[in-house]
């Protein structure tokens, strides 16, 4: 445990209000300051994660995975989000750590999942899952500049009975939370989750590590499909959601309403007048980074698949903004 109170009071409001918390996932291009902004207007989470942001990278600006914008938090994000880390050098962390203390931030978390090939090449993400020695190194770095520490993995690397000796051995480390995406990392997305083991998980919780908050995730569309998730699994402390967002921007609202096709190119025009200012600050990302979201705001069950057709041949945001403004269906 750190002695950063910020996951227990996080977790202290969700148990007040009988309820898990709820986070959005740390999601590559898409959980940055623009879309956080977004989701927090359209209903906030307890708690956001950044992209995933290189270890080294933050005290050296001479390496493969430059930071660029991916610590901004803009003055109108309510609460500063998890900077989650990748990398395998507790060096790294160790600066890392202190640099973001310095900035302000207030809890890091530690990739320890991530499938994709050129970060396994750089021993990071699901690798530390076959490396438990590094995992433990980097786990007592990152916690030494008194930030709240968390970490982010997969039940195993190729077996699910992995879980077994992996779970554990993170849950000895005494971390604030343990987020389990419930696959392995040879499962990539292909599988569903396994919420059959979730129980296991509590279990091995509640055995080695009582005050490590528990958090599931994978395959969970929304808060009621959360909340149901941690009421049929009593022990779960919290619910991450990721492509939920992509289905619907109101994935954590509470009371699910159902919202127009004007009330969701409201959120497309704040989102593109947020990416107009991000990109004045930083070169990255750019307009086509913004493509996958139109999908989200201009759904064919409204609609709008027309207007979804002409936004994806746009150019840039002036151009999708004219297209919206000419559009029949955002009047
Ligand atoms: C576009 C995209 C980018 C992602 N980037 C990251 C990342 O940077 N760090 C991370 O730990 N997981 C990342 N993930 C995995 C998600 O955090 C999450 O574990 C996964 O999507 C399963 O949860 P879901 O079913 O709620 O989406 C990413 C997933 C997607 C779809």
């Amino acid at each position: 445990m750190t002695e950063s109170t910020f996951w227990s009071e996080i977790a202290a409001k969700a148990r007040a209000e009988h309820r898990p918390f709820f986070t959005m996932a740390p999601m590559e291009a898409v959980s940055n300051t623009v879309f956080r902004q977004v989701v927090a207007k359209a209903a906030a989470p307890d708690a956001f994660f950044t992209e995933f942001v290189y270890a080294k990278g933050i005290t050296n600006s001479n390496t493969k995975f430059p930071v660029h914008g991916r610590l901004y938090v803009a003055p109108a994000e309510a609460q500063r989000p998890v900077v989650q880390l990748w990398g395998n050098e507790a060096a790294d962390f160790v600066t890392a750590a202190a640099a973001l203390k310095e900035k302000g931030f207030e809890a890091v978390d530690i990739n320890m999942g991530c499938p994709d090939g050129t970060v396994i090449k750089n021993h990071g993400g699901s690798d530390l899952i076959r490396n438990p020695q590094w995992a433990i190194d980097v786990i007592a770095a990152a916690k030494t500049a008194g930030l709240a520490v968390s970490v982010k993995t997969r039940l195993g690397y190729s077996k699910l009975a992995e879980f077994r000796d992996w779970i554990p051995t993170l849950l000895r480390q005494n971390v604030d939370v343990l987020t389990v995406h419930l696959r392995t990392k040879q499962e990539m997305s292909k599988v569903g989750a396994h919420f059959e083991v979730i129980d296991e998980l509590i279990q091995l919780r509640d055995e080695i590590a009582p005050d490590t908050l528990l958090q599931i995730n994978g395959d969970i569309p929304d808060y009621q499909a959360g909340l149901a998730l941690a009421k049929q699994h009593p022990g779960l402390d919290g619910i991450m959601i990721g492509r939920g967002v992509f289905a619907s921007p109101f994935a954590f609202e509470t009371t699910p309403q159902s919202h127009s096709l004007a009330e969701l190119l409201d959120l497309l025009r704040y989102q593109l007048e947020l990416f107009d200012d991000f990109a004045t600050r930083y070169d990255v990302p750019r307009f086509p980074s913004l493509k996958r979201f139109f999908k989200i705001y201009a759904r064919p069950e409204l609609g709008a698949t027309d207007l979804r057709n002409a936004m994806m041949d746009a150019k840039s945001t002036a151009e999708v903004r004219q297209i919206l403004n000419e559009s029949p269906d955002t009047n």
